[in-house]
């Protein structure tokens, strides 16, 4: 390493900055979020500043630097628009042994101020050193995502119990393997979730049980969205990463299944249509015997688990029972499919609403409010809508629709088998008799479907882009 990263404690001690513009500023602001006093030496402020200093927020000697300004000043930032003052500062910093950040002079610098991620009391700094600052702030930016904002609640719990947890457990293993469970199951996931009051009470009980204790389960409702995994949600990727068992369906793409954690027993529980490996009523109950076994169980379903996913039924059921659940949502078919090919659902000029709905056909027939669905100014999604073309075609012309009525029927949208079959209602019938697509597929009907021509961006890879040739759903 070439710099030794440390956190200083500077609350309530005098930091000195010589400089009062915009980068100033920015080293300022950081001093004072960690409760440096800030002195100023500046003949003048930016307004940012000057407001500080009217609000008392920070002290100000309206001139040039003086060399005793560096008296008592626990470090310095040098922040002037002069390079030989800035490099003055630095020699005699250095002289009387004070840390010293000279702004773009890397070479003159004692300390440097990393890139922040601030879930107090968790922080992250990061630095490259004097390589590239940009490239700290996106690794900043990349991992401010990947850390829950409510980490900073998650450390105050565990302050909080920090004693009575080493008082408890006075074997240092046995102290790591609690905190291993308290972090990352469902004392956690009560934080992160805002039910404080539920994580303290699951942290005693955890106290109360000791070594012993059998570890709290609980149940994901993840949606995993409509196929590309770079549409899945932090959330969702987190706690895909830390399940025990994963219960998924055949929406699920396999590039997705591949990104839950490696050792996490999966378990298929089907549903094609008319092929249900396993019932609605079994699947619910494998979901609770599952989480009373103790395990952190991610039920990762296609889409958005609340939108014809049968989402209600399970927790439902988990609720009954009292089983912890939290549902995180995914981007369902109907918005997948539609950016990929380009189709906004409304449109000002085309569409004021947009419609979901099932085209699941049940004795030949489907059964919708028909006359509603004809009305114009509008987009209607059809979901489970393959099978039941030629009725929904038929019922809407029989409904006033006109046969040139625009219609795209979406093959396994946003994925690399994606194909859009576009056509109207009088012909799509004949096309999709012709060159049947596979299934998943989403039925999209309405004006909007003529501005694809303009909004088309999403290129299919090629295969040898892909990586793999593999079908992208599990079983077809
Ligand atoms: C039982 S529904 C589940 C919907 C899911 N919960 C959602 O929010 O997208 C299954 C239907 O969703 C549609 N679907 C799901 N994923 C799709 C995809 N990648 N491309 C096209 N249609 C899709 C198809 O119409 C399929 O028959």
């Amino acid at each position: 390493m070439d710099y030794l990263p440390i956190f200083l404690d500077v609350r309530n001690k005098p930091c000195l900055v010589v400089g009062g513009g915009e980068i100033a500023l920015r080293k300022i602001t950081n001093l004072r979020r960690a409760g440096a006093t800030v002195r100023v030496v500046a003949p003048e402020l930016a307004p940012a500043l000057a407001e500080l200093r009217a609000a008392g927020e920070i002290l100000h000697a309206a001139r040039a630097f003086r060399d005793a300004d560096l008296d008592e000043a626990l470090l310095v930032v040098a922040a002037t628009d002069d390079r030989h003052v800035n490099q003055r500062i630095a020699e005699l910093a250095r002289q009387a042994n004070v840390p010293v950040n000279v702004v773009d002079q890397p070479e003159a610098c004692s300390f440097l101020m990393p890139s922040v991620i601030d879930r107090s009391p968790v922080v992250v700094a990061v630095s490259t050193g004097t390589a590239s600052p940009v490239l700290a702030r996106l690794m900043r930016t990349r991992l401010e995502a990947l850390i829950p904002a409510a980490y900073g609640r998650l450390a105050g719990l565990c302050a909080d119990y920090r004693a009575r947890v080493k008082e408890r457990f006075a074997d240092q293993r046995e102290r790591r393997r609690f905190w291993d469970r308290v972090l990352q199951g469902g004392v956690a996931e009560r934080v992160f979730s805002g039910h404080l009051d539920e994580a303290r009470a699951a942290m005693e009980r955890e106290l109360a049980a000791g070594p012993s204790a059998s570890p709290l389960g609980e149940v994901y409702l993840v949606g995993a969205g409509p196929g590309d995994a770079d549409l899945l949600t932090f959330r969702a990727l987190r706690l895909m990463q830390q399940a025990d068992v994963v219960v998924y369906d055949r929406l699920v793409a396999a590039s997705i299944l591949d990104k839950v954690r490696r050792d996490a027993r999966r378990i298929y529980v089907g549903k094609e249509r008319d092929n249900h490996v396993m019932r609605q009523g079994e699947i619910n109950r494998l979901l609770v015997d599952l989480a009373r076994a103790g395990h952190r169980v991610l039920r990762l379903k296609g889409g958005d688990p609340f939108i014809f996913g049968r989402g209600g039924e399970e927790i439902d059921t988990l609720a009954e029972e009292g089983i912890p659940f939290q549902v995180i949502p995914g981007i369902t078919a109907a918005s997948g499919c539609a950016s990929y090919t380009g189709i906004p659902l409304t449109h000002r000029d085309y569409a004021q609403s947009v419609t979901f709905v099932t085209g699941h056909l049940k004795d030949n027939s489907i059964n919708l409010n028909w006359a509603q669905l004809a009305q114009p100014h509008q987009t209607i999604v059809f979901y489970m809508g393959l099978v039941g073309l030629p009725v929904i075609v038929e019922q809407l012309i029989a409904h006033g629709v006109s046969p040139q009525m625009p219609v795209a029927l979406i093959q396994q949208g946003t994925t690399h088998n994606q194909r859009v079959y576009s056509g109207t209602l009088s012909d799509i019938v004949e096309r999709v008799r012709r060159d049947p697509p596979e299934p998943p597929t989403l039925v999209i009907v309405g004006e909007v479907v003529r501005l694809r021509e303009r909004f088309n961006w999403f290129q299919v890879p090629l295969p040898a882009e892909q990586g793999a040739l593999a079908p992208i759903f599990p079983d077809n």
